[in-house]
């Protein structure tokens, strides 16, 4: 009799086209990923109808070869775990409706997925991550922090008000006239300058759990103005010849917002004392830096840190096929008349 569950993860809600093949004993044998990042950079952003359409040419190679680099057959599936929401709709659409064919003609169950559900949870794929714990989510689309009672079980207990802390990244490398996505390449440029506070910019005042990285961008904007490098209404940025202002910009904006993180997570640890562990996770946990910063704080508070591989911060359809099994396990399966909205 056939005991372990498999399950095909697909994720597309925003510029990556990506599948997982997931064994409920095995865990991840098989993730493919196509990143459209190259596409989007001369536009300094993504270009929603760009990004569905790309998706539509590259997602059946792409779930093949989930399938091929796992040596299983479309009939080996017995879940379909497919992004539903939140994302871009073009991008969410070419998944759903990839995924109801394949669960149509194939006769598969299928389950809708919450995108932050899995980015949520994605720090449980490699570790036995215990429960109650805190989860930092960080990417390009969302700031959250969640306490996570169990699996699928958890409360939000603050956002971000505006921008995202990747948006904060992001939108501060394309004042730069840096190519996006932000991130990255600013991670790599205050290494250089070994992570230093040069301009101090203001970690604002919020006494909640929430989040706020909107005034943070225009504060450096200010910054950037008032040292004589950024004009705001051409947009033109001037850079010292040895581009050591950037790095100053990137290394700065690093520790202000390792602050704004840790301020958090101290407020949420002293309000939830029977948290066990902090988890970090998102494509802005793919920063060493502040990887680094949050374990380094957990250790001195004594309390358990963990954060995914790389592979598993950034977008990737291994999160969705995990939450997709946990789903199957609980029973909470969708129908074909699932829908993104
Ligand atoms: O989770 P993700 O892949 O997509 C969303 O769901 O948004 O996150 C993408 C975001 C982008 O804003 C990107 O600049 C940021 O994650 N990011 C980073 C790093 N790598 C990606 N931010 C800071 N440092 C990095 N190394
Ligand atoms: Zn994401």
């Amino acid at each position: 009799m056939k005991q372990n569950r498999i399950t095909l993860g697909i994720e597309t809600s925003c510029d990556e086209v990506a599948a997982c093949i997931y064994d409920s004993e095995l865990g991840v044998i098989s993730n493919v990923l196509y990143s459209q990042t190259e596409l989007h950079k001369k536009y300094g952003g993504v270009v929603p109808e760009v990004a569905s359409r790309s998706h539509i040419e590259k997602i059946n190679s792409i779930v093949t070869d989930a399938l091929k680099n796992a040596q299983k057959t479309v009939h080996d599936i017995d879940v379909i775990a497919v992004t539903t929401k939140p994302g871009l709709s073009g991008s969410l659409l070419v998944g759903l409706c990839f995924a109801k064919a394949v669960a149509f003609a194939q006769q598969k169950k299928i389950i809708g997925i919450n995108h932050l559900e899995g980015h949520a949870f994605s720090a449980s794929i490699e570790n036995n991550v215990p429960f109650p714990h805190l989860c930092l989510t960080a990417s390009g689309g969302h700031t959250s922090l969640y306490l996570m009672h169990s699996f699928g079980n958890y409360t939000v207990l603050g956002s971000t008000l505006d921008d995202a802390a990747g948006e904060a990244f992001d939108k501060i490398a394309k004042m730069m006239h840096l190519p996006y996505p932000g991130g990255p390449l600013l991670e790599k440029l205050a290494e250089d300058v070994n992570f230093h506070d040069f301009f101090n910019y203001t970690r604002g005042n919020i006494q909640t759990l929430d989040f706020s990285f909107s005034g943070l961008k225009t504060s450096v904007m200010y910054d950037l103005v008032k040292r004589g490098f950024y004009d705001i209404s051409t947009k033109n940025f001037t850079e010292t010849p040895d581009g050591e202002f950037q790095k100053q910009v990137a290394s700065s904006l690093h520790v202000c917002i390792k602050d704004i993180f840790i301020s958090r997570i101290t407020r949420a640890l002293k309000e939830y004392p029977k948290i066990k562990a902090v988890t970090f996770v998102g494509g802005v946990a793919s920063n060493s830096y502040l990887k680094k910063s949050l374990s380094e704080f957990c250790n001195k508070k004594k309390i358990e840190f963990y954060s995914p591989s790389k592979q598993y911060c950034t977008d990737n359809a291994a999160m969705i096929a995990f939450v997709g099994n946990y789903k199957a396990e609980q029973g909470l399966y969708s129908d074909l008349y699932l829908d993104i909205f």
